[in-house]
């Protein structure tokens, strides 16, 4: 097999945890001040950059960083991680990793954390908000006013209190959903393939037809999946009470939207929300083109459930905390990349202890050889935690007493060895 690149930061230092004033973290594209804030009081030095950087300018910002933090535009390839031998981790200030080629970040031991569930709140907040909404006809009546059309009458509008929302997919967003609706007095059922603790008076539905049949309103909240794909179509929607609603706030793959649309025209629904399309334009400026446009009682936005200030700022601190707990202890918990890791600091002898992390190429005896080590030192391990993904293995040990500085050099020759830093 092919050598991996060996890169050992820890060598800039002495081998105990390198100074926190000299580890830089460049973060890039207008991430929430909330983290820069958070990560220069954790003591790192912390550079900010308006904009995505690419190209030259990419490469010497990288070049220089610990810790780099992305939203959705930056590309970090295989040649920007080329150029990049004291980056330790990758911070994605959003829900996507797909701007980030993760297998080669992971054969560096490079670690990438995104923030999947840092927006959760706004889209329930969106999605409760457009229930009331369509039930009350509001951007209907909103729309024929800014017309100019003076439309006052209680035709149609309904009170959301006592009505039955359906919530398909009982996760993070679900879940939220279902607290926010009660407190306004709706009915909810859900339905997941998973066991869920139904919170509140929730009550879960046995299949996804018993919860379309007595649903007013049905909100999916589910990933994208081959099992979600298509997941309401025409004959689910028939199964709906007549006059009821659909919200998707969830992925564009998971509702039929012809059969939506039909639906609509036919009088069958009394409308729909919609967030997520299966082809969106990627800039602002491109037109967008749906089956649903002009339907009545059908709110269209553009992707923004999670779109609010709080939910950057909510980013900002997840992200910000994943990258400090992995510089600070080699906590990998919520990496999307490399093994999850995380050993509980020890007791022990300040000064004497040492904690080792140790990415390696994931091959049978590296463990073995790493104590081998340990032991020809005379050192003990107090405890260890090793995880490994695909190609590559990562172990937290904590060491004592012993040398670090020796332990480290040592550990550095073993040929499977892909980083090592030692802390404390
Ligand atoms: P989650 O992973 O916490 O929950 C998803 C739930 O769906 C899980 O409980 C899972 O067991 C369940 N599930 C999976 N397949 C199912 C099926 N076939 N039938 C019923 N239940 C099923 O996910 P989270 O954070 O609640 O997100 C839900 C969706 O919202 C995702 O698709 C996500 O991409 C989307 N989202 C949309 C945003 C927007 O801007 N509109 C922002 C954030 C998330």
């Amino acid at each position: 097999m092919q050598a991996m690149p060996t890169e050992h930061p820890v060598q800039e230092g002495p081998a105990t945890s390198f100074p926190k004033e000299r580890i830089r973290v460049v973060l890039l594209e207008g991430v929430h001040a909330r983290a820069a804030d958070l990560l220069r009081e954790e003591g790192f030095h912390v550079e900010t950059h308006a904009g995505a950087l690419e190209g030259k300018a990419l490469a010497e910002a990288v070049g220089r960083a610990h810790v780099l933090g992305i939203r959705s535009k930056t590309r970090v390839t295989e040649e920007v991680l080329q150029g990049a031998p004291r980056l330790l981790a990758v911070g994605c200030f959003c829900i996507g990793t797909d701007q980030v080629d993760l297998a080669a970040a992971r054969r560096r031991g490079v670690a990438v954390f995104n923030s999947p569930f840092g927006n959760t709140r706004s889209v329930a907040e969106l999605t409760i908000a457009e229930v009331v909404c369509l039930f009350r006809r509001v951007i209907e009546k909103s729309a024929g006013l800014h017309a100019g059309r003076w439309d006052k009458s209680a035709s149609g509008a309904h009170e959301v209190r006592g009505r039955t929302l359906g919530i398909v997919g009982y996760g993070h967003i679900g879940s939220q959903v279902s607290v926010l609706a009660e407190a306004l007095g709706m009915r909810v059922l859900y339905f997941d393939v998973m066991p869920k603790l139904p919170l509140g008076n929730a009550r879960a539905c046995r299949t996804l037809e018993e919860l379309l049949e007595k649903s007013d309103v049905v909100t999916v909240h589910v990933p994208d999946s081959p099992g979600t794909k298509g997941l309401l179509g025409r004959s689910e929607l028939a199964r709906m009470p007549r006059g009821s609603f659909v919200i998707n706030n969830a992925r564009g793959s998971v509702v039929d939207l012809e059969a939506l649309a039909a639906s609509v025209r036919e009088g069958h629904l009394g409308g729909a929300a919609v967030d997520v399309f299966p082809v969106e334009p990627a800039r602002n400026d491109e037109g967008f083109a749906c089956v649903l446009r002009g339907l009545p009682n059908v709110i269209l936005t553009p992707h923004i459930g999670g779109s609010t200030v709080e939910a950057q700022a909510s980013i900002g601190e997840d992200v910000a905390g994943k990258l400090t707990r992995f510089v600070n202890v080699g906590a990998t918990t919520g990496a999307v990349n490399v093994p999850e890791v995380d050993l509980p600091a020890q007791p022990g002898h300040p000064g004497r202890k040492h904690r080792i992390l140790h990415f390696h190429r994931n091959v049978p005896g590296v463990l073995s050889r790493l104590h081998g080590l340990i032991a020809e030192m005379g050192a003990n391990v107090s405890a260890e935690v090793l995880g490994t993904r695909e190609d590559v293995g990562y172990a937290v040990l904590e060491v004592d007493p012993t040398d670090g500085a020796r332990l480290a050099e040592a550990m550095k020759r073993v040929p499977e060895t892909i980083r090592v830093r030692t802390l404390w």
